[in-house]
């Protein structure tokens, strides 16, 4: 099936129709947020899902019902898609938890007005693109790659579910309001999940004791999130997202494109990366 098949172009992004439709992203463009709220910012495969682990273990100050008992997409739902209206988020208590995977520059009108904290992950493109490639052979709702080199095309022209990396990345980072922004890296996490956890707490103005800063880290460890039915996605019919094919808690590392990318195309890659990200003022983990 092509992209006309399986999504539509909502403000120039493609969006998988499976999951989202007109009435979501009215629901989307009509939501309250509250100055309390919690958003999650991500272009996807940077590590949405992990992050809905962390931040409901930070904010009920380790208690572990929440992400053992509750699906991570109604515990941190995404604004954009067809579960949000009927979660009741309105009466939902703060801090509510949520989760986007939306430009700045498709956010709607209250955000700006109540000034949620957000948490941006980012993550290395080339494991985006890595990451990615392998969930679309594997989500009946994505247009399954013909050939790498193609896909490879219309990951860096943008002609993807939730459009260009490069566009996501430079929108959030150069939004305005900064102080209210914490940014962090898919690498930082892997690099050390406890400094990130202790972060990512004090970001959230919720103080933490060390040894629960230790036991939330060690929970969101890869070996352990891939346990957890309520966070690996073994609840989505095989129809909708097939095991047999890839998982959606793949392999969790840094520096996986070395396993996927040939030499000609990491070059390619990072040709359009520095042309496209030449504005940018941010210094990535991965450069
Ligand atoms: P891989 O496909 O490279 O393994 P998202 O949740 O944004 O869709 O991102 C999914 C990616 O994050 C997958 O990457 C997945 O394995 C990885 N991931 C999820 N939880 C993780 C964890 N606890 N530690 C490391 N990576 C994790």
């Amino acid at each position: 099936m092509t992209e006309a098949d399986l999504y539509f172009l909502y403000r120039g992004v493609y969006v998988p129709k499976l999951i989202h439709t007109e009435a979501s992203l009215d629901y989307f463009q009509n939501f309250t947020f509250r100055p309390q709220d919690v958003l999650i910012v991500t272009y996807p495969k940077s590590g949405t899902t992990w992050m809905q682990e962390v931040v409901p273990l930070i904010v009920s100050g380790g208690d572990p019902a929440s992400v053992e008992t509750i699906p991570n997409w109604d515990r941190v739902p995404w604004l954009e898609e067809v579960r949000a209206s009927t979660l009741n988020l309105e009466g939902r208590p703060s801090p509510r938890m949520l989760t986007t995977h939306f430009h700045y520059s498709m956010m709607p009108p209250s955000f700006f007005k109540a000034k949620p904290k957000v948490i941006y992950v980012m993550r290395n493109p080339k494991d985006v693109f890595t990451s990615i490639f392998h969930y679309s052979k594997m989500a009946s709702f994505l247009v399954t790659p013909d050939s790498q080199s193609e896909f490879l095309q219309k990951f860096l022209d943008g002609k993807v579910i939730f459009g260009s990396w490069f566009d996501h990345v430079s929108g959030w980072l150069n939004a305005d309001d900064k102080d209210r922004i914490m940014y962090i890296s898919y690498e930082e996490m892997i690099m050390d999940l406890k400094e990130s956890v202790a972060r990512i707490s004090q970001f959230l103005e919720k103080t933490l004791d060390d040894e629960v800063i230790s036991k939330i880290a060690d929970r969101c460890l890869f070996k352990n999130m891939k346990q957890n039915n309520m966070s690996n996605y073994s609840a989505v019919p095989p129809e909708v997202m097939d095991p047999t094919k890839s998982q959606f808690l793949r392999k969790g590392i840094s520096g996986d494109w070395k396993n996927q990318l040939t030499a000609a195309e990491a070059d390619h890659f990072d040709a359009v990366y520095r042309d496209k990200i030449k504005d940018v003022q941010h210094k990535f983990v991965w450069d």
